[in-house]
């Protein structure tokens, strides 16, 4: 892909291919080079989720929110923290890009993050300390469906002075 940043879009249907050990070290690898406020790494901590039995249990209990994607990012960011869910939105961006650069589809899923919280045995099975929650899940797969990028040109009000 010539350039990732522009090419990611989310994608919300996957193949349910493994993800390649070799791209899971080039996703850990972007979420750990992602900036973090006032360089406090400790407020924020991610979870690789591969395995079958604990992503059916995370898409039971988010009423699907990853959409079956075969690898979910998930992103705990410390409860007290100031800058927990804008370094985990930073470091969820950092893993999209990385994705789309590897011809992966993505997406951020804050509504699976948000109903994990209200469990704190999945939590805990995802080994994140207590006094964490979940900020975000990035799902990461083949997309089920090519799509071409949507045109996003002035999607956002942009000034210019
Ligand atoms: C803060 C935030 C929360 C989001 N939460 C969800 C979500 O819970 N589920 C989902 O399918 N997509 C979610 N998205 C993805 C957006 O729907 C998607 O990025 C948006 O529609 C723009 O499309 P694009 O990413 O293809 O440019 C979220 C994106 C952001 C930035």
């Amino acid at each position: 892909m010539e350039n990732p940043i522009l090419g990611r879009h989310a994608v919300c249907k996957f193949k349910p291919a493994a993800v390649t050990e070799t791209a899971v070290d080039q996703l850990v690898a972007a979420f750990e080079a992602a900036p973090c406020g006032m360089h406090q790494v400790e407020d924020m901590a991610g979870v690789v989720v591969t395995d079958p039995a604990l992503r059916e249990t995370i898409e039971a209990a988010s009423n699907n929110a990853c959409y079956g994607a075969p690898l979910l990012f998930a992103i705990a960011t410390k409860n007290d923290s100031s800058f927990g869910d804008r370094d985990a939105s930073a470091a969820a961006e950092n893993i999209m890009v990385q994705a789309a650069a590897l011809n992966l589809g993505s997406v951020y899923v804050m509504s699976g993050a948000l109903a994990l919280n209200d469990h704190p045995e999945i939590l805990s099975q995802l080994g994140i300390d207590q006094g964490y929650s979940l900020s975000v899940i990035v799902a990461v797969g083949q997309a089920a469906e090519p799509a071409a990028v949507p045109d996003r040109t002035h999607r956002y009000k942009l000034i210019r002075r």
